[in-house]
């Protein structure tokens, strides 16, 4: 894929970009072990992750943004224990969802916009207001009092995309979120990610976002497989997926003869 090629501004002019250090994580969902081990270092303004399905990418994000806990081991956010934090974790770190449903809380679209200002001590009314100048400024005036349900899907993660903004955490974690986006609203996205002043984790299949990245982690059976820039990362995973594919067509031509 050719048509995304990454927007050039590669996290300039951030705000002090923060570390977050996972050290000998281990996580267990249900009856699967999904890191054991795991150390990963995360202090660039924007970093790609890609990687099978299942290898681990959205239980990461989890773990990052508090929602999953280690078994053992230890994430820091600036030094500070993650899972111990209160409230300001919210300041710290903010996820969009692969699946717009699973985070959307509010029926109309300035309620949950507003949401996330609520959650830095604004009153109602004001962070309503403030959402709807928001949208304003973004064209999108109409979608103030817009059912959340009258949205499609991309418009719905267009509206977790748009709350992540206005609440600005200092890490903003995306999972796939090109996957429902139409053409323009991958380009927009790709463009809002390019001017965030935050640093900007995202998750994604659709490579051409990621591969002018300064740094991409590849996830594999939940461990880091490589781990540098997104050129030379996107490169070897893609040859990884063309072995993987040309071993398979040849047992199944193998099994067929
Ligand atoms: N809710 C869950 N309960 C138990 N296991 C899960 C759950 N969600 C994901 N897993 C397992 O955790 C592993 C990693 O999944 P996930 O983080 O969703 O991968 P990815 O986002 O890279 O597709 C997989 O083996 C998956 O089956
Ligand atoms: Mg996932």
């Amino acid at each position: 894929m050719s048509e995304f090629s990454t927007p050039p501004s590669d996290g300039l002019g951030l705000a002090a970009v923060p570390r977050i250090a996972l050290a000998a994580v281990r996580l267990q969902r249900g009856q699967t072990t999904v890191f054991d081990g795991l150390d990963l270092c995360l202090d660039q303004p924007r970093i790609g992750l890609i990687g099978h399905n299942g290898a681990g990418k959205t239980s990461l994000f989890r773990l990052l943004c508090g929602l999953e806990a280690p078994a053992s081991g230890s994430v820091l956010f600036d030094g500070q224990d993650l899972h111990q934090a209160g409230r300001e974790r919210m300041r710290w770190v903010g996820m969009m969802f692969q699946n717009p449903d699973d985070q959307i809380i509010f029926p109309t679209v300035e309620e949950e916009l507003a949401l996330g200002l609520q959650a830095r001590g604004q009153a109602k009314r004001a962070a309503k207001a403030q959402a709807r100048e928001f949208l304003a400024q973004r064209g999108l005036a109409p979608w103030a009092e817009r059912a959340i349900s009258s949205l499609s899907q991309g418009q719905r993660q267009m509206v977790c995309w748009l709350a992540l903004l206005l609440a600005a955490p200092r890490c903003v974690l995306l999972d796939e979120p090109y996957a429902s986006l139409d053409l323009p609203g991958q380009a927009q996205l790709a463009d809002d990610i390019a001017a965030a002043p935050q640093q900007v984790i995202v998750s994604t299949h659709v490579l051409a976002h990621v591969r002018g990245y300064a740094r991409v982690v590849w996830i594999d059976q939940g461990r880091v497989r490589a781990d540098g820039p997104g050129e030379q990362v996107c490169a070897a995973y893609e040859a990884a997926v063309a072995s993987e594919v040309d071993a398979r067509r040849a047992a199944r031509h193998l099994y067929a003869g």
